[in-house]
């Protein structure tokens, strides 16, 4: 079966996806960070299993979503927290 490419964006950065691709893997092919800790350091998905948290951005305006858990779809606007 065919899987299906699109752009979402990742911050500024137009980034090429599939379907069966989460939010978190797309980020890291943006090479942006996640989110921000408190002391200013780029955080990234650690355990890929929703457990850690690390992964937490804003998608399509929803704060802290575990993009990890997140796939996917066209017109996706994931930002930085
Ligand atoms: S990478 Fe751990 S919750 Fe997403």
């Amino acid at each position: 079966m065919a899987t299906e490419s699109f752009i979402i964006k990742v911050n500024r950065t137009e980034v090429r996806v599939t379907t069966d691709m989460s939010v978190a893997a797309a980020m890291m092919m943006a090479g942006e960070p996640c989110r921000i800790s408190v002391r200013g350091e780029p955080r990234a998905p650690m355990c890929g299993m929703g457990i850690c948290m690390e992964c937490r951005a804003t998608v399509d305006g929803r704060k802290h979503q575990r993009t990890c858990q997140v796939m996917c779809v066209p017109g996706m606007e994931v930002v930085t927290e």
